[in-house]
């Protein structure tokens, strides 16, 4: 599933908040070694290397095209090309960090404990995923593809991961010190045209628009813009106001 950085990066400012916001709850400590999983094009790569500059810090992805956009945004992180499922580290780490990925990644009952484990006791891990499954703009998306021109083909499509705050306590205490789960909502003020659509372009609609070609894509798109036109309104003022929930997890090792 390909991803595109420009797409991606046409909302840096909105995107990378939450990694601020995440990391301001991440409790003072002199790490050593830090990685942050699922790092994109550097942004959130960026907030750990100005908290944290003596630390030897690492960024990993499973898409090419990101790491290179990371490594041309001059953060001072070495590169890990991997999927995170599969990934075992050569040393644990003082602080796991993931910002907006967890939700392309199943099975997290057994994934976070096994990422917990590369933490060294007193270590964090941090992440933050959307959790705006409710939102117009995710039940539009669901709708438009159960459309019967194209739902035989975006069948197999799967769905980001709906995380919970409960579901993660339950995952993560039994090996954490410590939890601080919270959600937030930020009100995004969005400019432009089609803006609900670009955002989502750029990251939950990607495996539908990747299914589909020619014709059948364009109408689907179409038919998406015009629901999500309708449910977000650009104001007279040119901005879009998009709400956007997001839940966040910093949990120590025990
Ligand atoms: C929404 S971007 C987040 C980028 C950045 N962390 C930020 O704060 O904006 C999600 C990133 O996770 C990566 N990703 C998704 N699934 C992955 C997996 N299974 N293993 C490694 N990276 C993955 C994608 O390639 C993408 O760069």
């Amino acid at each position: 599933m390909a991803w595109n950085p420009q797409t991606y990066l046409a909302f840096a400012d909105q995107r990378t908040r939450p990694a601020a916001d995440l990391l301001a709850r991440v409790p003072g400590l002199r790490p050593a070694r830090v990685i942050d999983l699922g790092c994109g094009p550097g942004n959130s790569t960026a907030l750990l290397a100005a908290r944290w500059p003596r630390a030897a810090l690492e960024g990993l992805d499973s898409s090419a095209a990101m790491l290179e956009q990371a490594g041309a945004s001059g953060v001072p992180a070495k590169s890990i090309e991997a999927p995170i499922a599969s990934w075992v580290p050569e040393a644990p780490y003082d602080v796991i960090f993931s910002n907006a990925t967890f939700q392309w990644l199943p099975d997290q009952a057994a994934l976070f404990p096994r990422l917990m484990s590369f933490v060294k006791p007193g270590g964090i891990f941090a992440f933050q995923v959307p959790v705006n499954f409710n939102a117009a703009n995710h039940v539009l998306m669901l709708e438009t593809a159960r459309d019967p021109r194209w739902r035989e083909a975006l069948a197999q499509v799967r769905e980001v991961e709906r995380g919970s705050a409960q579901a993660y306590y339950e995952i993560l205490m039994p090996h954490a010190a410590a939890l601080d789960i919270w959600t937030t909502e930020y009100l995004q003020l969005l400019e432009g045209e089609d803006a609900v659509y670009r955002w989502v372009s750029g990251t939950a609609l990607r495996p539908f628009v990747q299914a589909l070609a020619g014709e059948e894509r364009d109408a689907f798109v179409a038919a998406y813009k015009a629901k999500l036109n309708l449910a977000y309104p650009r104001r007279t003022n040119g901005t879009t106001l998009f709400p956007f929930q997001r839940l966040f997890v910093v949990a120590t090792k025990a």
